[in-house]
């Protein structure tokens, strides 16, 4: 079936929370804006992110196996045009962030993390739900998360 502006619009009309996805390779780190994320178990503890497939990203996290997802709060909005972008050595530049149990960055002026190995990987349409076990989580600060309402638009998954 085709995607038609119905859909899109329809689409657009679903609200989500705005994270930092970081993952890490040796000496080589990276970090995007993820907003398909969700909890998708209780015990154990498993959240998902959906990635598409043309994502550096998406390589670096089927080649390690983990990743962090990185809660921004509403003050944090101004991180998401950096972590949009294409450079991952601009994505970091003047950012403190130390590693936990997976390795993977953890943003240290955000609000929260959650530090994830990966268990499973679905393959579907153009992005992988990447689905990550939390190996350990705390709260950094306090505050508010920042949602697609503040951000004003909503990731539809087109580019
Ligand atoms: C608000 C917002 C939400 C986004 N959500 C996602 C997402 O859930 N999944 C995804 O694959 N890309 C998402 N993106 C796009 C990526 O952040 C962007 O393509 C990034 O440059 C990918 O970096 P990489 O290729 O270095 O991994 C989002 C972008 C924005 C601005």
């Amino acid at each position: 079936m085709e995607i038609n502006e119905n859909i899109i619009e329809t689409l657009g009309k679903i609200t989500y929370g705005l994270y930092v996805l970081t993952t890490k390779k040796g000496e080589e780190i990276n970090g995007m804006i993820a907003s398909w994320v969700s909890q998708v178990s209780f015990s154990p503890p498993l959240v998902m992110v959906g990635v598409r497939k043309n994502r550096y990203s998406h390589k670096m996290i089927d080649e390690t196996g983990i990743f962090a997802l990185n809660v921004l709060a509403k003050e944090d909005i101004n991180l998401v045009s950096r972590f949009k972008g294409p450079d991952p050595k601009e994505k970091f530049k003047g950012l403190k962030w130390k590693t936990k149990a997976t390795g993977a960055p953890i943003l240290e002026e955000t609000l929260a993390y959650m530090d994830c190995k990966l268990t499973d990987s679905v393959n579907t349409g153009d992005h992988t739900i990447f689905i990550g076990q939390i190996i350990e989580a705390d709260i950094l600060k306090e505050g508010v998360p920042v949602t697609s309402l503040d951000y004003g638009k909503v990731y539809l998954g087109q580019s």
